[in-house]
């Protein structure tokens, strides 16, 4: 193993899509941002130094972190922001992960454009558990706003209503067809060459759209999701939510030519969503550029089934050598209604007075001014309370017809755990404004997703159908619309971890929480102190 340093630098550039030009933040004047690559066991520094206007942290989703909560980067929560001409050394060990997984900015809606690939490289000498590959190629999935984002969301905030939806999907930073425009040159070109194979990297870096993705008459073969392995199974679509990485491989199997990749969206409820498909061409070698391209069909917006299917057919690995340490036993159960709500709003005259927010348990997370780890490690009082809700205060029909009353409560509350504990978390989505289907980011763990189902969650019958033996392991879930997800995880890294939904719509209206897990100091249980250039709030 060794020590790999990375410098990104946060800096303003000029992009031009869908016909128009803007200046957007990005790291190192790319879009999607730099590779981070590394390989298990690696200790990684990167260097953030932040040039521009807006305070920023960047947060390594999926990374363990294990030890390292200060290099976990969501703002307020492990760190105060890097400020304008300030910066900082993330400073992490890669711990028994290897597969993809992404950095993204984590403050305000700046991840739209300062997000990338984390690459995780096996240890020296160790194969993958699947035939290696000939090549591998990152694809980002992601999203483009002609309007700038950070004021797309504080008018939303200001009226009380939902933001505007982005004006288109990409692939590595490219519409494709869609934009229509000789600034976007048709889109990402993927060359291979016949016969040989692709590990393709995909990972959605979009705010507020799950996408499903495919290939013109290509198979794909699923082997890892969120740098886990999967028993390898053959699909023609995947489905990624925000948050989430799944490798596949495709052979160029086909007669040479130039084929169609698509990402287009999934939402099978009533809300409104960026419904443009981003399109990029699959291009076998020596292809002329004019020859014609063979389309796909992309899924249906609300195709409900195509997302089933490929949700239902992952599963971990669960090999001699990548056991599924599913925990069997629960010492904290707990029951999580995630769900949108309405507050009143005097202000919102956009709404008639009121706003949407989002909550976990009737808890819409307020965020605080210093950081929760730091208020936690210096025993800063007033900053947070340690009653979050392990159950809903006032159960009702969550499928069925709310209840009258939808007001949530303001708070920022924690939930405690001891170091170790296997903890069960069902998250259970509700008819509240509208069922929909809200993919779940855990910070610090990966869990695993022992049990799904539409409907209310039973806590008579469904615990009987959990699967404990090979579950698929991950750090985001879909909690599907108007049903409920149940995931294990053991609290072994000490530390203040967010949970909340990476739909960044639901995150900002409230839809976060953060378990607490310190057995108190100087022990492996417990928390190292933090580096001395930790940002000051
Ligand atoms: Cu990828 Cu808290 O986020």
């Amino acid at each position: 193993c060794r020590v790999r340093h990375y410098k990104f630098d946060v800096v303003l550039k000029n992009f031009t899509r869908l016909c128009s030009s803007k200046p957007i933040v990005t790291v190192n004047g790319k879009f999607p941002g730099p590779t981070l690559y590394a390989r298990e066991d690696d200790t990684v520094l990167v260097r953030v130094v932040n040039h521009v206007k807006y305070n920023v942290s960047i947060h390594w989703h999926g990374v363990r972190q294990l030890r390292t909560g200060w290099a976990d980067g969501p703002a307020y929560i492990t760190q105060c922001p890097i400020q304008p001409g300030q910066s900082y050394v993330y400073n992490f060990t890669i711990t028994g992960q290897r597969g993809t997984l992404l950095w993204h900015a984590h403050i305000l809606w700046l991840r739209a454009t300062v997000h990338g690939a984390v690459v995780i490289l096996p240890k020296r000498g160790v194969l993958y558990p699947f035939p290696k590959p000939h090549h591998e190629n990152v694809v980002v999935l992601g999203e483009w706003w002609k309007s700038d984002t950070e004021a797309v969301i504080n008018e939303a905030l200001k009226s009380g209503m939902a933001p505007n939806v982005s004006d288109a999907h990409t692939i590595n930073g490219h519409p494709g067809a869609v934009a229509n425009c000789s600034s976007d040159q048709g889109g990402f070109t993927l060359s291979v060459e016949p016969g040989k194979s692709y590990l393709l990297r995909v990972i959605n870096a979009a705010l507020n759209e799950e996408l499903f993705f495919k290939i013109a008459g290509h198979t794909l073969t699923v082997v890892e999701v969120d740098a886990t392995y999967v028993k390898p199974f053959k699909t023609d679509t995947i489905l990624v939510a925000p948050g989430q990485t799944t490798n596949v491989i495709v052979t160029a199997d086909q007669s040479a030519g130039k084929y169609m990749v698509s990402a287009s969206t999934f939402m099978d409820s009533t809300i409104a969503v960026d419904n443009t498909s981003a399109t990029a061409t699959l291009h076998y070698s020596g292809t002329l550029s004019s020859s014609p391209t063979t389309f796909t069909t992309a899924p249906a917006l609300n195709a409900t089934p195509v997302a089933n299917k490929f949700t239902n057919s992952l599963r971990s690995l669960n090999s001699e050598k990548y056991p599924a340490q599913v925990p069997q036993t629960v010492d904290h159960s707990l029951f999580f209604v995630v769900s949108l709500g309405i507050n009143p709003c005097p202000t919102c005259k956009a709404a008639n007075g009121s706003r949407v927010v989002a909550s976990v348990n009737n808890v819409t997370f307020v965020m605080p001014t210093v950081a929760l780890l730091q208020a936690h490690f210096f025993n800063i009082n007033g900053v947070f309370t340690t009653d979050f809700p392990g159950n809903p205060p006032s159960p009702f029909n969550y499928t069925g017809t709310p209840p009258a009353n939808l007001q949530t409560k303001n708070g920022t509350k924690v939930y405690r755990l001891p170091y170790n504990a296997t903890v069960q978390v069902v998250l259970q989505d509700t008819g509240i404004v509208a069922p929909e289907n809200h993919p779940i980011h855990l910070h610090g763990f990966n869990f695993f997703a022992v049990g799904r189902g539409l409907g209310n969650f039973d806590p008579k019958t469904d615990p009987k159908k959990f699967n404990l033996v090979d579950p698929v392991e991950r750090n985001t879930i879909g909690v599907p619309t108007g049903g409920w997800v149940a995931i294990r995880f053991r609290a072994d890294n000490p530390g203040v971890w967010f949970m909340h939904c990476h739909l960044e719509v639901h995150t900002t209206w409230g839809l976060k929480m953060a378990f607490l897990v310190d057995n108190g100091k100087g022990t492996n249980e417990s928390l190292l102190p933090p580096p001395s250039d930790l940002p000051k709030c």
